[in-house]
């Protein structure tokens, strides 16, 4: 069975992978009654090792089929897409609001900073666009930006080994040129590395870490209240369903749902979408109520 998405007003969210539900989750506290649709291309993920171009045709390409669908707004809940699809979506769309992660991150960091040095963990892709330190140096010129490539935090995430001993291993490995540089600040400039704060904050506990989704969440909420003045976006209705999708394995999707996002997950029905050649098509097969339970156990 195949359903459409209800999407008229609703915010698309997306991510490569299950990174993306740290801003889902963050929206749904600045914005409670938002509908969100979410779609995770883990069909591609990880997105950070991929060439630049490969990644801004899928972010263009889901960009495309939500607003297509009837989405209100777009969330780039993904660093790599926002460095190398974001200018080009917003220019497409100038009547729909679309918003990155990587501006509200450097907004964030050059205001905590009291020594004028950020530190930047990131994917390899990321790193390689320098979208960071251009965004930082274009609020603060004489802040000193240090950018890090994690290459293996995504698939520590992906498979839940979030407090494994190579976790700890590979923060102090990556986290070691910063804490050299006299970093005080350190943008997650991935969605997925939230999930691994309480290990970063073990390895650098004097250093003030940067979640760039709360601001995001809050430009999100200001950008709906200037178009839908007369809408209330601030009382919670738990009422509303949001969709998850992912372009991957369905089963393995909702036990990591489950797992990342307790507190919320049934506030949401999961499907599968899928990719047609070069176009996500944003129907989706839903989970089955047994299969669900069964993910989880
Ligand atoms: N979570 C994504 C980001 O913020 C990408 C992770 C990946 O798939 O490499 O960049």
């Amino acid at each position: 069975m195949t359903l459409a998405f209800e999407m008229k007003g609703a915010i698309g969210v997306f991510d490569s992978g299950v990174g993306g539900l740290t801003v889902v989750r963050t929206i749904l506290q600045a914005v409670p009654n938002a509908n969100v649709v979410f779609v995770a291309d883990q069909a591609h993920v990880p997105y950070g090792g991929r060439p630049l171009y490969e990644v801004a045709k899928f972010a263009q390409g889901i960009s495309e089929a939500l607003i297509a669908s009837g989405a209100a707004a777009v969330v780039m809940a993904c660093n790599i897409s926002t460095a190398t699809a974001l200018s080009a979506v917003v220019r497409s769309n100038p009547e729909h609001i679309v918003l990155g992660v990587i501006g509200p991150g450097a907004r964030g960091a050059v205001s905590a900073t009291k020594t004028g040095n950020i530190g930047v963990l990131a994917t390899e892709g990321t790193v390689r666009t320098g979208e960071y330190t251009r965004c930082v140096h274009s609020i603060s010129s004489d802040v000193k930006v240090t950018e890090v490539a994690c290459p293996l935090f995504v698939p520590l995430i992906e498979s839940g080994e979030t407090g494994t001993r190579q976790a700890f291993t590979a923060a102090a490995e990556y986290l070691d040129p910063i804490l050299k540089s006299g970093a005080d600040t350190v943008i997650l400039g991935c969605t997925h590395y939230p999930f691994l704060l309480e290990c970063l904050q073990t390895v650098a506990p004097s250093v003030t870490f940067i979640d760039p989704a709360c601001i995001t969440a809050l430009d999100l909420r200001d950008r709906l209240a200037a178009r839908n003045s007369h809408e209330d976006l601030s009382t919670s209705n738990m009422t509303i369903m949001g969709n998850l999708v992912t372009t991957g394995d369905l089963q393995v999707f909702a036990a990591q749902v489950s797992r990342f996002i307790p507190e919320i997950h049934s506030r949401f029905k999961l499907g599968r979408g899928g990719w047609m050649h070069d176009k996500l098509v944003l129907s989706y097969d839903p989970i089955s109520t047994a299969e669900r339970q069964a993910a989880v156990r």
